[in-house]
């Protein structure tokens, strides 16, 4: 067996692999975006730029160094948004938006976490084509090109950065609406390590199982393909070396670096092949109990793994190598290995093992309405394993 899965059937008849966001990445990157804008041919006349981010972000003073970063150069930061809320908001969108137009603005800096990222694209959206988030509210549902997005990552996991999703909370009906196009691919990455240095090492922990679990699921989806599992295959190495280090040591260590990294090249991998169940759980666990979303990922991943390991013991036991199990073994052996070192680096990094621990009750009646909710998630459908509600329900008993 090859270890980037070699012998694995490749389940998709055709593959389309597309990345069309540009990454840029360096220590110190930021200080040279307004040079590389200016000799972009598309960039060169966006000068009105809009910085949107959140508080956190700014109190770490982050918003400040890309003010800086900017001040002398041709491109005017005219507007400054940082009320973006936890997982954001269909209200959060429309206010940007809003102060978007006031200021014509015709370029999106997103400086923070999904949460922000996710945000910019959404008012990109309604900054280019006006109406309400939920107008477009599906998939292709964007009629064309949007101004361009500029993301500036400072997580470690959710790779919006690189992917063609944006979800944003409605408060009304407390559900998440997904917006997903080929237009909503930022139009450059910008990862700079001092983004991520006052990162909380709680927070690089959450985010970073966010980045593994896309490599896990992307590279054993229905949908997984040598590109992308290539790509999931050295993220999930990168994360297995990287993470514990840089969840202990702040500042803009090179294991932080290799983490923004990761999680990047873990984003490609899963805008081209899909998350499945451990995301479609972690969802509902999200909207229906304000669980962090990698926090939710990193406690359904490895129970996930389980229930999946009947139709995924090759994929498990080719990551079992990229997560550093020395031993070698039959492939069921290697795939229970694997599942075993992401239970390892999880308690490594102080990441909670169940539900309960975090807020959710741990009754029939919370088992249910997360199922429930799960089973209306896109990405089941993409998840290895098919199963029936009851099975969902007896996988979900266990993560509570
Ligand atoms: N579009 C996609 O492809 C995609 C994929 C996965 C997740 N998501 C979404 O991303 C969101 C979660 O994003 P997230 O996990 O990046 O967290 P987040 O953006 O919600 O940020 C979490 C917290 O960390 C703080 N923070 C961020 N960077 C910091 C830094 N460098 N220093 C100090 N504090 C900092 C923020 O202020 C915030 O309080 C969810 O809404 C999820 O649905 C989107
Ligand atoms: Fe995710």
């Amino acid at each position: 067996m090859g270890w980037i899965n070699g012998n694995h059937p490749i389940s998709r008849p055709d593959i389309l692999f597309f990345m069309p966001t540009e990454i840029k990445f360096g220590f110190g990157k930021l200080q040279s975006l307004p040079t590389e804008f200016q000799i972009a041919p598309d960039l060169s006349q966006t000068t009105h730029a809009m910085l949107i981010t959140d508080k956190g972000v700014a109190a770490a003073g982050l918003a400040e160094k890309v003010k800086q970063a900017f001040a002398e150069s041709d491109y005017e930061i005219r507007v400054v948004y940082d009320e973006t809320p936890a997982e954001s908001d269909v209200n959060a969108v429309k206010q940007a938006a809003r102060l978007a137009a006031e200021h014509d603005i015709n370029l999106f800096l997103a400086l923070g976490g999904g949460s922000v990222m996710d945000t910019a694209k959404a008012v990109s959206i309604l900054a280019t084509y006006g109406g309400e988030p939920g107008d477009y509210e599906g998939g292709f549902m964007v009629p064309g090109p949007i101004k361009p997005v500029v993301a500036i990552p400072t997580t470690v996991g959710t790779g919006s950065e690189v992917t063609l999703v944006s979800m944003v909370k409605d408060a009304e009906s407390h559900r998440k609406l997904l917006i997903s196009s080929p237009f909503l691919y930022p139009r450059a990455a910008v990862l700079d390590p001092e983004m991520v240095a006052t990162l909380p090492g709680k927070l690089v922990a959450w985010t970073g199982m966010d980045a593994l679990t896309h490599s896990i699921e992307a590279y054993t989806c229905t949908e997984h393909e040598p590109i992308s599992e290539a790509l999931a295959f050295r993220a999930t190495e990168m994360i297995a070396d990287n993470l514990e280090k840089a969840v202990i040591e702040a500042g803009p260590t090179e294991a932080r670096a290799k983490m923004q990294l990761a999680a990047t090249m873990a984003g490609i991998a899963f805008t081209n092949s899909p998350v499945g169940a451990v995301h479609a759980i972690a969802h509902a666990v999200g909207a229906l109990y304000h669980v962090h979303h990698g926090l939710a990922n990193a406690i359904a991943l490895p129970f996930v793994m389980e229930y999946n390991l009947s139709e995924c013991a090759t994929g498990y036991a080719a990551l079992a190598k990229a997560m550093n199990v020395a031993e070698n073994g039959s492939e069921e052996a290697l795939a229970k290995a694997c599942i075993a070192a992401v239970r390892n680096l999880k308690s490594r990094t102080d990441v909670p093992t169940h539900y309960s621990q975090v807020g959710v009750p741990k009754t029939e009646e919370a088992a249910q309405k997360i199922t429930q909710a799960a089973m209306e998630e896109l990405c089941l459908a993409f998840n290895p394993r098919k199963g029936t509600e009851e099975e969902l329900l007896e996988l979900v008993r266990q993560t509570l």
